[in-house]
């Protein structure tokens, strides 16, 4: 299994303004790279409040594309995604799994959608290396993270995250705007996942930089 994380954030580090707009903090080029690493996964993840807040849709979509699209997945503990969203409504023409530590929802079956029951940790909330687990054994063994900042801070903190996709756009948010990762609960500097950067890429105005876990 294989973990990517991918960022799209502000000089500083954000991934939107305080009230949750986060379209678009990066161009067009930088959009068009994160569909085509879309393309090189088996599914891409968002945390619940991503998928409330922005009603994505999660595929590749790019000019002359017709390769499979990847499934997609939400971590949502209590089934708190809308029936009548994108992915819900989606869900019967690419594979679209919630992941979940309550009982599933009947109207989400019906739309076509797939529950993952997992067992909880922490906050109730699905424990994630049951989650990867789980997800390899659904045939989805590259896994594409696209946030928000408290599903990519749990995957950091669970050490599940294998590489990051940060796109940096040249604009600045400040302090009160949602941060790309949550807390990660370190005791120290040492105990501060490293990463190596192994490539740094111009996209118009914006940084595309890779990075490995060290
Ligand atoms: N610029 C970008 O690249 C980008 C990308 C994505 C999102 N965004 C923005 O980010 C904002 C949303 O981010 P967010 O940090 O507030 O929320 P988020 O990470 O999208 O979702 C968090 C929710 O996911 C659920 N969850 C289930 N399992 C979890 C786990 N193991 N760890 C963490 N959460 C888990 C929790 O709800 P339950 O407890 O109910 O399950 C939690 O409240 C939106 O404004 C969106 O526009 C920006």
């Amino acid at each position: 299994m294989t973990v990517t994380l991918k960022l799209a954030t502000s000089l500083d580090g954000r991934i939107a303004t305080a009230a949750g707009e986060s379209r678009w903090i990066t161009g067009e080029a930088a959009r068009e790279a994160v569909h085509r690493l879309r393309s090189e996964h088996d599914a891409v993840l968002v945390g619940v409040e991503t998928a409330l807040a922005d009603d994505p849709e999660l595929t590749v979509r790019l000019p002359g594309y017709n390769g499979a699209q990847p499934a997609r997945v939400v971590l949502d503990s209590r089934q708190r995604l809308s029936p009548e969203c994108k992915l819900v409504r989606g869900a019967r023409e690419i594979p679209t799994y919630v992941v979940s530590t309550i009982e599933p929802e009947p109207v989400l079956i019906e739309a076509g959608v797939r529950i993952l029951r997992v067992r909880a940790v922490g906050e109730d909330r699905p424990e994630l290396r049951t989650v990867v687990e789980t997800l390899a054994g659904e045939g989805l063994s590259r896994l594409f993270v696209e946030g928000g900042g408290q599903v990519a801070a749990s995957f950091v903190r669970c050490g599940l995250v294998d590489a990051i996709e940060w796109f940096r756009a040249p604009v600045l948010i400040g302090g009160e705007g949602r941060p790309a990762l949550g807390a990660l609960a370190i005791a120290g500097l040492a105990q501060a996942p490293r990463f190596q950067r192994t490539e740094v890429r111009k996209l118009g105005q914006d940084l595309w930089e890779r990075y490995e876990r060290a």
